[in-house]
């Protein structure tokens, strides 16, 4: 069959030789990454006039004194004064690929190489359909009816449309369902679901959110029946009035909080009786548990109605049942992702399908097994200093001391100038947090990144 011409140029050996020369190139610097270091003693004049530039843009200072070079090698990062650091957060769970994994820096060649590069509402090219179609393939592949896709540029859209969908199928039911202590994201609408009212100052309320309280693992029995019988009240008292509810599976931004399979079918099935939709965020939790889905994880396919996925899909989408289909102008936008996020994306999930990531003794569940060990053993070390370790998969916290937030960046800091990178999450306790770049990291990685945190412990 004739070949069209985008074709015979992506197949083109001169492009092959390129996307081969740049894997050579990327290599030979990459090997120079092999450990923790400090930065470039003639740089740092220029590195912290960048910083406060960046500074004074933004209104207020970065974070961490962190400017990305341009390269790194898995957990490995060099920052822009030459200083190298383990990333155990990966700009909050985006780089579940670690830096400069070559297949992703060859897959945005393919992307440089396409005729646009945004793709949207009326520009799709083919690698618009391949990337939704490996998640709509992934997502039904255990019994979800996810047969529909819409792809959008923030995990915040992916839950605003989410959103949409929902209460235009339930019209005119106007309130929504979340739990407390969750996150679904900033938008107007979104940032009323997001349980955390010091980040919506001044909005006025764009939506009717009712929150329930959460599984409590020291108390599953009695938190599900509160949690339930919360629920029933609510949908009693506001008979109706509900068109769906945000089930964050793991509360990623709250400090790694995860529920059980008991709990949310308890909720599930009662929401199913009242005709409210069940709608996952993943955003975070996508890809980090023993499978790709959360929902796959917990075994809560049959109750997905819409789910949401962002971060290290590098593109975000909201998938949903065939019923749920909006009417026609209600989902649209000018972009829908970069062209190379689409590439990466794709190349992301697919790296993970066919790497042995998931199954319960996949290397998600296996590294996840030698971080947690690791970390049980400072905690009773130190008995008084960290509490847990908490979480799933590659989404791991502990409480460091009281958990306030002195503390808890106290201890940020000095892991951050020792050379690992985390953050902190959630607040009474305020948890420090990683989200590790399990696609690309070995246990070493993990051993070397638990030094550090125990050096830092013995330092404070
Ligand atoms: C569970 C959850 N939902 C939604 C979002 C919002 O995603 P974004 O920051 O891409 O808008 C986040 C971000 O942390 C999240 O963790």
């Amino acid at each position: 069959m004739k070949k069209s011409l985008g074709e015979k140029l992506r197949s083109d050996r001169r492009i092959k030789e390129a996307k081969r020369l740049i894997k050579e190139a990327l290599k030979e610097h990459q090997s120079k990454l092999v450990h923790v270091q400090s930065g470039i003693p003639q740089q740092q004049r220029i590195y912290k006039k960048e910083m406060d530039h960046i500074g004074q843009l933004r209104g207020r200072p970065l974070f961490f004194p962190y400017i990305g070079s341009g390269i790194g090698r898995g957990a490995l990062v060099e920052l822009a004064d030459g200083t190298v650091k383990y990333d155990f957060i990966t700009g909050i769970g985006v780089y579940l690929m670690g830096h400069s994994h070559p297949d992703i820096i060859t897959s945005g060649i393919d992307a440089a190489i396409e005729d646009t590069v945004m793709q949207g509402n009326l520009q799709f090219s083919l690698i618009s359909g391949e990337f939704m179609n490996i998640l709509v393939k992934a997502a039904c592949s255990k019994g979800a009816a996810l047969k529909h896709c819409f792809v959008t540029t923030s995990g915040a859209m992916a839950n605003e449309n989410a959103l949409k969908i929902v209460l235009q199928k339930n019209h005119p039911a106007r309130r929504i369902l979340a739990f407390k202590g969750c996150f679904a994201g900033r938008t107007l609408a979104v940032a009323q679901i997001t349980d955390r009212p010091e980040y919506r100052v001044g909005l006025p309320k764009a939506l009717s959110v009712d929150h329930i309280p959460f599984f409590d693992a020291s108390n599953p029995k009695e938190s599900t029946q509160k949690a339930a019988s919360r629920l029933k009240e609510l949908l009693k008292k506001n008979k109706n009035q509900y068109a769906g509810m945000f089930f964050e599976l793991i509360q990623g931004e709250k400090g790694a909080f995860p529920g059980s399979k008991d709990f949310f079918v308890a909720l599930m099935k009662i929401l199913k009786q009242h005709k409210v939709a069940v709608i996952i965020d993943e955003i975070q939790t996508f890809g980090r548990t023993s499978q790709l889905f959360a929902f796959q994880h917990f075994g809560l396919d049959k109750y997905a109605d819409v789910v949401t996925v962002g971060k290290m899909s590098q593109a975000c989408a909201t998938l949903f049942r065939p019923e749920l289909n909006p009417q026609p102008g209600l989902l649209s936008q000018t972009f829908t992702a970069s062209t190379s996020a689409l590439y990466a994306g794709k190349c992301t999930i697919e790296h993970l399908l066919k790497g042995g990531f998931y199954g319960p003794k996949g290397k998600v569940m296996k590294l996840s097994k030698r971080f947690i060990g690791h970390l049980e053993k400072m905690a009773k070390d130190f008995p008084d200093i960290i509490k847990g370790p908490f979480g799933i998969g590659a989404m791991i916290g502990f409480t460091y001391k009281d958990g306030s937030p002195q503390e808890a960046k106290k201890f940020l800091t000095t892991l951050y100038n020792n050379g690992v990178l985390a953050f902190v999450a959630g607040k009474n306790p305020m948890r420090i947090r990683f989200l590790m770049p399990i696609g690309a990291i070995t246990g070493k990685d993990i051993d070397s990144v638990c030094r550090i945190i125990r050096a830092a412990l013995d330092m404070l």
